[in-house]
């Protein structure tokens, strides 16, 4: 994990504000988002601001460990609890007392050990495996999921009780495209640890364009996936700056779309095939900035509908300017609405 982070959205920065009002109380907390949204760092940062930073940060994956196991790792056992059980074992709970558990992909827990993480939430004890007296233990819960709990308490494979239990203060990371304005921070953080991490002092800054270019991605794997993506560029950089050429392929042709050479001939007639439509020319040899740039824009515009699925909204965002502003442009430009 990368040390030190960016929270420069509004939705980071309430996340870590919830975060540091609850960090003193030692109640449970519930972090939902999608895959590499920053879920591990936000309950890091809990952890760190917690009366429980010296004691132990015991993540636990719950979704990697196999069924039959999921109660004695949690939970431990003694010796001779179960089949190869040749020796007692301390559970994840008993490592991470006095600190904090942190139960990530908690939607993958089998029945069974819902059940005995109810009984620890509640009574705040736990019997391990082949033991019959419960143990007392005195740990933070945190738990994380990918997963919509709430449907998945509808669909009967997630405990009710449990969900409350866990959902006390519930902390929800908005996917990155709902916050590209931390695309450019985040940008520059990751280039300087992959800078630092490949010995590439040299890789400084991004070419023109290119942060333009991240912004208006979608990022599905989120956080993770802009990270990969600048580490692999700073690698492959052959400059000091980031350029498209570094970025995966999707951007390339993407730059090449919104940047389209001018054709040889600035008399290329008008063409309503999609590509840039050069207007007639203001004399010879001459092009009518004004109106080029116009016909551009109508162009970004069909091509940001076209790609949202009509959706204004979301064309908009590719645009990076207002939904309004766009429908403005549109009736402008005589572009259907
Ligand atoms: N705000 C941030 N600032 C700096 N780095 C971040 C930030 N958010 C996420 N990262 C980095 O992105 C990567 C993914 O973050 P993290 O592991 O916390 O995501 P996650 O939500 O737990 O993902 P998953 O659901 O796949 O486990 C990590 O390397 C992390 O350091
Ligand atoms: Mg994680």
């Amino acid at each position: 994990m990368a040390s030190g982070f960016v929270a420069s959205s509004g939705a980071m920065r309430e996340a870590l504000d919830v975060l540091a009002r609850v960090a003193p109380s030692g109640c449970t907390v519930l972090v939902t988002g999608e895959s590499g949204t920053g879920k591990e760092v936000v309950v890091r940062a809990l952890h760190e601001m917690s009366p429980l930073r010296d004691g132990p940060f015991v993540a636990v994956n719950c979704g990697a460990i196999a069924d039959n196991l999921v109660e004695s790792e949690l939970f431990g056992h003694a010796r001779g609890a179960f089949t190869g059980a040749m020796t007692a074992r301390r559970g994840y709970v008993a490592a991470a007392e006095g600190g904090t558990l942190f139960l990530d992909e908690v939607g993958e827990l089998s029945p069974a050990a819902q059940v005995k993480l109810l009984r620890l939430l509640q009574q705040r004890e736990y019997t391990p495996l082949g033991e019959t007296r419960p143990v007392r233990c005195n740990v933070r819960v945190v738990a994380a999921t990918n997963r919509d709990l709430q449907a998945e308490v509808r669909a009967g494979r997630f405990r009710e009780d449990l969900y409350f239990r866990l959902d006390v203060v519930h902390v929800h990371l908005p996917p990155l495209r709902d916050r590209r304005e931390e695309v450019r921070p985040l940008a520059a953080h990751f280039l300087r640890l992959s800078a630092e991490r490949a010995g590439r002092a040299d890789v400084i800054g991004f070419a023109p364009g290119v942060l333009e270019l991240l912004e208006a991605d979608d990022w599905p794997g989120n956080v993770r996936a802009l990270e990969n993506t600048i580490e692999r560029a700073v690698l492959l950089s052959a400059g000091t700056e980031i350029s498209v050429d570094d970025l995966p392929a999707r951007f390339l042709s993407r730059a090449a779309a919104a940047a389209p050479p001018l054709p040889k001939s600035p008399r290329a007639p008008s063409r309503s095939d999609g590509r840039l439509t050069l207007p007639p020319s203001a004399g010879d040899g001459m092009i009518d900035l004004r109106a080029a740039v116009d016909a551009l824009e109508s162009r970004l515009i069909r091509d940001a509908l076209e790609r949202s699925k009509n959706n204004k909204q979301r064309a908009a965002d590719l645009l990076g300017i207002k939904r309004t502003t766009l429908i403005d442009m549109m009736k402008r430009k005589g572009l259907a609405a």
